[in-house]
């Protein structure tokens, strides 16, 4: 327990100073973390911050494959993570025994995996996507090239859409995504008819057909700030909200509801990251991220080739 005396942002500010660390923080996570971080951005831009850093040690505010990304791109600075629980739906439902077997059964395709899966799902492909580089990658892929993509099918049917390029698709999706109401997409967007409806592509094609503008968490901020609307129905999870308000406090922001209860979509693994958890791993370096030297060797080809092409 912590002692309520704890200043936790004052200690984590020494803290980062003593052991020349960087904070890096995904826009899912609580907006504390994301205000006290020196870097937030989507996993794209968080690979890039991590693979260029020169600090000591990499605290990263995100999940696990984020985290894994950021030691196998800089594999000689410290990767500290606040809870090394925080998985992906996407990543845990991708297991490398079963992708090896899907994989085998498309000898002759180019394997095209998002950054959301495990360092050994990404060791067995071609290149890594994110959702920022996704589409402009698979149309750098020579045209007689088979493609599979893996492991989220929504993510992949909206690149399929963008680029008229057929893929095998890896049935995965994102817990989080895929629960957004259509239904209550429909009844919002009547009941703010001047509001742009924004989404990831994680989103379904039922949701994402309603969609005026369909992008990363970075394409989804940048966008809604240089919209000259006033109003948006922002389907994606909730985090982001706090850098769109923080960027447009004129503006209206409306978080999407999933098929729940619920008022808004929460990623329950982004959230288990906690101030807390974040001084504590910083005062007792760990949980550390490592790797084997072979997996990271493996992984680090694909994942280079995205940033070369991206
Ligand atoms: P971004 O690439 O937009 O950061 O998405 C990562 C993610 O996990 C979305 O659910
Ligand atoms: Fe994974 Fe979905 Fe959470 Fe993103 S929002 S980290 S894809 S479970």
């Amino acid at each position: 327990m912590y002692a309520p005396q704890v200043d936790l942002e004052q200690d984590i500010a020494r803290l980062k100073k003593e052991l020349n660390a960087v904070i890096l923080a995904h826009y899912y996570q609580d907006s504390e973390i994301q205000d006290l971080a020196d870097f937030v951005g989507d996993s794209l831009a968080l690979a890039q911050a991590a693979a260029k850093t020169e600090a000591d040690v990499i605290v990263f505010c995100g999940v696990h494959f984020m985290a894994e990304t950021a030691k196998i791109l800089n594999p000689t600075r410290q990767v500290l993570l606040p809870d090394l629980d925080a998985g992906c739906s996407l990543a845990d439902r991708c297991p490398p025994a079963a992708f090896k077997a899907f994989k085998s059964r498309y000898p002759d395709h180019f394997v095209v995996t998002y950054v959301n899966s495990s360092a050994a799902v990404k060791a067995m492909s071609d290149v890594i996507v994110t959702s920022s580089n996704a589409e402009k990658i698979v149309r750098r892929i020579p045209a007689d090239r088979k493609i599979l993509f893996a492991p989220d099918q929504h993510l992949g049917r909206h690149v399929m859409k963008q680029t008229g390029r057929d893929m095998v698709l890896w049935p995965g999706s994102c817990m989080v995504h895929e629960i957004f109401s259509e239904k209550k997409l429909l009844q919002l967007k009547v009941q703010h008819p001047e509001a742009e409806v924004v989404a990831h592509p994680e989103c379904e094609q039922r949701v994402l057909q309603h969609a005026d503008f369909v992008g990363s968490t970075k394409a989804l901020l940048e966008h809604v700030l240089k919209s000259p609307k006033r109003q948006f129905i922002v389907v994606t999870e909730v985090g982001i909200l706090h850098q769109m308000k923080k960027g447009a406090p004129d503006k209206e922001f409306i978080a999407a509801p999933p098929d729940s209860g619920c008022a808004c979509n929460e990623c329950p693994h982004m959230k288990l990251n906690s101030m807390e958890k974040l001084h504590r791993c910083m005062r007792d370096r760990r949980p550390e991220l490592l790797l084997t030297p072979d997996l990271q060797a493996a992984a680090r080809v694909p994942l280079e080739r995205m940033l070369e092409w991206s």
